[in-house]
C-alpha cells in the first residue's frame, strides 16, 4: 500500500512494564524504555501504519493519578478532533489498565479507535510481550472494524471492552479477562476479528462525561475491602479524612459487617456517597437484594468491580450529581 494511503497512529506512552528495563535490585523497573524505542520494538508496523509516538509519562500504573488521567484525558480529546490522526494506542502498565481504560471510556466521546496495551513481561526479557501486544494494538487501531468500538484494550491477542476488562491474574500472559460478559474479539496474523454482536462495542457510560471540560476538581473517594472478623478501625481513620466517596468492596452481593453498616449507614446521612460492590471476581451488586440499600442510603454497584465503581463515582461527584442521578448512574441508564 503506497505510504500515504496507510492509516495515521499516534502512539502515547505512559510507562508500565511494557517499557521496564533491568534495574538495580530488582528484577526490572517500569517506564524505562523511551517511547521512540518503544517504537523500535515494532518496524513491521511501519507497513500498515503511519506512526507518531509522544511520551506522555514515563511511570508504573501503580503511580497513574488523577492528574495524568486529566492530561490524558485532554490529549485523547485533541486527538479525537485531529483530522491528521486515525486512531490512537496508549501504552500502559497493566495494574491499573482497566481504570485508564474505563476512565477515558467515560471522559472521551471516542470517534475513532483508542487501544491501551501493555505487557506482562518486561522489554528486556526473553519471550517479552510488548511488542506482540503494541503490534496487534496498532494492528486493532487501523481496522476499521474498530471504529465504532470506542476505547478498548488490546493484550494477549484478545480485544476487551473498556467496562468489561479486568487484571485476573497477577503474572502471566493470560492476565486479563471480562469480568461478566465475553470479549469483542481477536487480533491473529494482523487482522482484527471481531465476536458476533460486538461491533459497535459496549454503550454502558461511553462518552458519558465527555462535556466535562476542566477535570480539576477531583473529590476523595476511598475503597474499604470487606473481609471475615471486620472492625469499623480501618473505617473509622477512612471518615476522618472526610471522603466524598466510600466505595465497599464487599463479600459476596456486596456485603461487610454489621459495625461497618452502622458507620456508613451515618455516613451517608451526612452527605457521604456509599457505593456497594463486590469483591468477587464476576457478578452483579443489585440493590435490596442482602442489604437494605433504600433504608441505609447506599447505591449499589450493578457489574462494576470496586475499583471501576470508583472510577465512574469520582466523575459524577465531579460533576455534582445528585443521589438520583448516582443510583441511575450504576444501575447503567
Ligand atoms: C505496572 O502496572 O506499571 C507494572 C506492571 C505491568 O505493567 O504489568
Amino acid at each position: 500500500m503506497p505510504e500515504d494511503v496507510l492509516p495515521r497512529i499516534a502512539v502515547l506512552t505512559t510507562g508500565g512494564t511494557i517499557a521496564g528495563l533491568p534495574a538495580e535490585g530488582l528484577s526490572y523497573r517500569a517506564g524505562s524504555l523511551p517511547a521512540q524505542r518503544l517504537l523500535e520494538s515494532v518496524p513491521q508496523a511501519a507497513k500498515w501504519a503511519r506512526l507518531s509516538v509522544e511520551a506522555v509519562a514515563e511511570v508504573g500504573s501503580q503511580d497513574v493519578d488523577h492528574a495524568l488521567w486529566r492530561t490524558l484525558a485532554a490529549r485523547v480529546r485533541a486527538l479525537m478532533d485531529d483530522g491528521q490522526v486515525d486512531g490512537i494506542v496508549i501504552t500502559h502498565g497493566t495494574d491499573t489498565l482497566e481504570e485508564t481504560a474505563f476512565f477515558l471510556h467515560m471522559a472521551v466521546q471516542a470517534n475513532k479507535p483508542v487501544v491501551l496495551t501493555g505487557a506482562m513481561r518486561p522489554a528486556h526479557t526473553p519471550g517479552a510481550d510488548g511488542p506482540a501486544n503494541l503490534l496487534d494494538a496498532i494492528a486493532a487501531a487501523c481496522s476499521p472494524a474498530a471504529r465504532p468500538l470506542g476505547v478498548c484494550v488490546l493484550m494477549n491477542q484478545t480485544l476487551y471492552d473498556a467496562v468489561e476488562v479486568q487484571k485476573a491474574r497477577a503474572e502471566g500472559l493470560d492476565a486479563f479477562s471480562c469480568r461478566n460478559h465475553g470479549p469483542l474479539g481477536r487480533v491473529s496474523g494482523h487482522q482484527l476479528a471481531l465476536h458476533p454482536g460486538a461491533g459497535q462495542g459496549n454503550p454502558a457510560w461511553r462518552g458519558a462525561f465527555a462535556d466535562d471540560s476542566r477535570l480539576d476538581a477531583w473529590p476523595r473517594v476511598h475503597i474499604l475491602y470487606a473481609h471475615a472478623g471486620m472492625d469499623a478501625a480501618l473505617l473509622d481513620a477512612m471518615l476522618a479524612t472526610r471522603p466524598d466517596g466510600i466505595v465497599v468492596a464487599g463479600v459476596g452481593n456486596g456485603n461487610a459487617s454489621a459495625p461497618t453498616w452502622r458507620r456508613l449507614q451515618a455516613a451517608a446521612s451526612e452527605g457521604v456517597a456509599v457505593v456497594r460492590a463486590s469483591r468477587t471476581p464476576a457478578g452483579q451488586v443489585w440493590p435490596g437484594v442482602e442489604v437494605d440499600d433504600e433504608q441505609l442510603g447506599f447505591i449499589a454497584a450493578g457489574g462494576l468491580s470496586p475499583q471501576k465503581a470508583r472510577v465512574l463515582l469520582l466523575l459524577a461527584l465531579q460533576r455534582r450529581d445528585n443521589t438520583r442521578q448516582l443510583k441511575a448512574h450504576f444501575l447503567g441508564i
